[in-house]
C-alpha cells in the first residue's frame, strides 16, 4: 500500500516535470516559427521588427536603435500579458481597441496566433529569455 502511494507520487512529479519542460521548449519553437523571421530575443539585435529583449514590462515603442515603428511609435502603454496576448491575437484588432494610446492605426507587424495556449507559450518564452 505504502510502496504504491509512493509509486504514484513519483510518477505525478515525472509527468509535471515532463510537461513543464514541454511547455518551454513549445514557447521557444513557436516563437523561432511565428516570429523569428522577424524579431530577435537579443538586446539590439533587429530585423523587420524591433528585439523583444525585455519586452515585457518596459513602454512599448522603445526598444533603442530601431527605426521602423509604425503602430508603436509615440505609444503611451507597456506591455504587460494581456496587452501581449492581444496584440498577437490580431494586430488590427488591437490597433483599433487601443486607439489612443497606439501611435497610429497601421503596422507591418502581421501574426495572428489563434490558439490561447501557443499565445500563453510564446509570452512564457519572452518573459525567461531575457538577457
Ligand atoms: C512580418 C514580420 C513580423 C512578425 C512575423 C512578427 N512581428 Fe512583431 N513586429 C513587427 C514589426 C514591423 C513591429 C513594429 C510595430 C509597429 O510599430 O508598427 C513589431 C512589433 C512588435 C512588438 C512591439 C515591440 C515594441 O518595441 O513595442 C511586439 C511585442 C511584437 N512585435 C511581438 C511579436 C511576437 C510575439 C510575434 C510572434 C507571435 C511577432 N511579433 C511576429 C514585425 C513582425
Amino acid at each position: 500500500m505504502k510502496t504504491t502511494k509512493f509509486l504514484a507520487l513519483g510518477l505525478a512529479a515525472a509527468i509535471a516535470t515532463i510537461s513543464s519542460s514541454a511547455m518551454a521548449d513549445g514557447g521557444e519553437d513557436l516563437f523561432k516559427k511565428k516570429c523569428g523571421s522577424c524579431h530577435s530575443v537579443k538586446a539590439g539585435e533587429h530585423k523587420i521588427g524591433p528585439s523583444l529583449a525585455g519586452v515585457i514590462g518596459r513602454a512599448a515603442g522603445t526598444a533603442e536603435g530601431y527605426g521602423k515603428y509604425q503602430a508603436m511609435k509615440g505609444a503611451s502603454f507597456s506591455w504587460d500579458d494581456a496587452k501581449m496576448d492581444a496584440w498577437i491575437t490580431d494586430q488590427k484588432a488591437f490597433l483599433k481597441d487601443n486607439e489612443g494610446v497606439v501611435g497610429a492605426q497601421k503596422t507591418a507587424m502581421s501574426a495572428k496566433i489563434k490558439k490561447p495556449e501557443e499565445r500563453a507559450a510564446i509570452i512564457e518564452y519572452l518573459k525567461a529569455s531575457h538577457d
